[in-house]
């Protein structure tokens, strides 16, 4: 077996032979890609066994078909070995009989494959809707939790609706399971540029020190999918777009983004600061806050006309643009803007921080500096700085330095974020895993404003923007209100014409 790189050596024994349970209908859509990834790279330990779990009743043949139906890579060999170590198990989420006949055919698979006591180690990988979150996690203690090795628990969001209800969450599922055998994903953690932020900061000398209220007028978070909630309305207007990726993915950016610098790259002390930041931000207010749902355009439906919508009147946001601030000495007055929206223009997430203007700048007109670091697609950082147009000119053009990963990595393979997730759960790294007090304080900033979002306080108001559009009219006023400046120089990424200065007074 290949051992992955920074593999950490005690926990060698633990991964070496665990049967993977994956319950629920959304392994394999998400799940299996991963487990083939890491299997076929090597990563999956010796004698692994991958056990589908769910209640739908499906033969083997089908369980196979559906699990590899989401498999794009073209390594038929490979493939035919994964399959051999794939079964899948129907029962009930809330029987003990379901349970135990899982455990039974986990013990019976783990003394065909030989393995020793103490090394009968298991992980439960639980994609499931929240409703039977607890009652799963209760069986699984009571009937399938491993006796002869270490048990794993990985949990996917939504982790509850708000404090309340996470905090009920968290209770029950401590109560069975310890802290420290519980993974709660965020997948955004997985993600080449995201996972990038902290070497960007902090093994740089250059970003260190200009990491703060001196120097950062503004920062944005941005979130666009092209697409609607097309098939996800049921579940998507529970939820509304601040549930679904703000209070998780944006805000795990935002924290790696101002957080202090950990006292080192283990999980806890990472986690530790992420905490002490998130505590420094009170709850957003309403007033600082844009929100949106689409309308049909072009012959795309509005959010409206998904026919998996119970409620046509529905006010929930399918776009939001969010402002937090931090109290504390480095950010004070720095404001953080979230942007997250379904049905816009294009699929781009990416982080841009907005540096101050230059006092007293000799050269009028130049734009302010920027970096930004592109998270998907095509994974970039950029710094946007001004330089002399090349030539005779001595106009001063906005232009970048330009780290593109698929122009400058040769052979550039980036994983999937559960792939890497997944890789960490086995090695018993818990630095990309969202801890039970980290929960509580990043649902703290969001829970006022989404009850008053929910109670359909008329104050709350929804606008309406086009399918394909950037979003709300109202968005760009929004954002310059909060600092943004807009350079309205010519300027293109990731290739830049002089033609556009041509007519310019050298
Ligand atoms: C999920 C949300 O958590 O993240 C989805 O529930 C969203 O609504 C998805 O589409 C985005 O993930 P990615 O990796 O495609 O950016």
């Amino acid at each position: 077996m290949k051992l992955p790189r920074n593999f950490k050596g005690p926990s060698l024994s633990l991964v070496r032979q665990n049967p993977l349970p994956v319950l629920g209908r959304g392994g394999p859509r998400w799940g299996s890609p991963a487990l083939f990834g890491l299997y076929r790279n090597g990563f999956l330990p010796e004698n692994t066994h991958i056990i589908g779990y769910a209640r739908t009743k499906m033969s083997h043949d089908d369980y196979i078909d559906r699990v590899t139906a989401y498999i794009k890579v073209n390594d038929e060999e490979k493939l035919e070995q994964f399959k051999k170590i794939t079964t899948y198990h129907a029962g009930q989420y809330d029987q003990d009989e379901s349970w135990q006949s899982l455990e039974k055919a986990i013990s019976d698979s783990e003394s065909e494959r030989g393995l020793d006591s103490g090394k009968k180690n298991r992980v439960f990988y639980m994609a499931l809707p929240p409703s039977v979150f607890i009652p799963v996690a209760q069986g699984l203690k009571k009937n399938v939790y491993g006796k002869e090795g270490v048990n794993r628990l990985v949990v996917e969001k939504p982790f509850g609706m708000d404090t309340e209800s996470s905090n009920h969450l968290a209770r029950e599922l401590g109560a069975l399971f310890s802290e420290n055998e519980v993974y709660r994903i965020d997948h955004y953690l997985g993600k080449e540029m995201v996972k990038n932020i902290m070497n960007l900061r902090f093994a740089n000398v250059f970003f260190g020190h200009i990491w703060d209220r001196k120097y950062i007028d503004n920062v944005q978070i941005t979130f666009k999918e092209p697409f609607g909630t097309e098939g996800r309305g049921g579940y998507f207007d529970d939820f509304g777009i601040i549930r679904d990726v703000m209070q998780n993915h944006l805000l795990q950016v935002l924290t790696l983004i101002a957080m202090e610098r950990p006292i080192s790259t283990d999980a806890e002390a990472i986690r530790d600061e992420k905490v002490k930041v998130l505590k420094c931000i009170p709850p957003i207010e309403l007033k600082n806050a844009l929100l949106g749902q689409y309308v049909g355009a072009d012959g795309k439906p509005g959010y409206l006309e998904d026919d998996t919508l119970k409620n046509k009147q529905s006010l929930t946001p399918t776009f939001a643009a969010l402002v937090a601030f931090i109290q504390n000495e480095r950010w004070e007055g720095v404001p953080f803007i979230m942007k997250a929206g379904k049905a816009l223009n294009e699929s781009k997430v990416e982080i841009r921080i907005q540096f101050r203007k230059v006092a007293g700048n000799l050269f009028a007109g130049s734009a302010r500096n920027e970096l930004v670091m592109r998270i998907q697609p095509k994974e970039a950082v950029y710094m946007k700085f001004n330089n002399k147009q090349p030539g005779l000119s001595y106009q001063t053009i906005q232009t970048d330095l330009d780290l593109s990963y698929h122009d400058r990595y040769t052979d550039l393979s980036i994983p999937d974020a559960y792939e890497s997730l997944i890789l960490d759960v086995l090695r018993n790294d818990h630095s990309n895993f969202v801890r039970d007090d980290e929960l509580e304080a990043a649902w703290k900033i969001f829970t006022p404003l989404l009850h008053k979002i929910d109670g359909k306080d008329k104050q709350v108001d929804v606008k309406s923007y086009a399918y394909g559009s950037r979003g709300p009219q109202e968005l760009e006023a929004f954002v310059k209100s909060y600092g943004y400046d807009r350079p309205n120089v010519k300027y293109d990424w990731p290739r830049q014409s002089m033609s556009h200065h041509a007519n310019n007074k050298l």
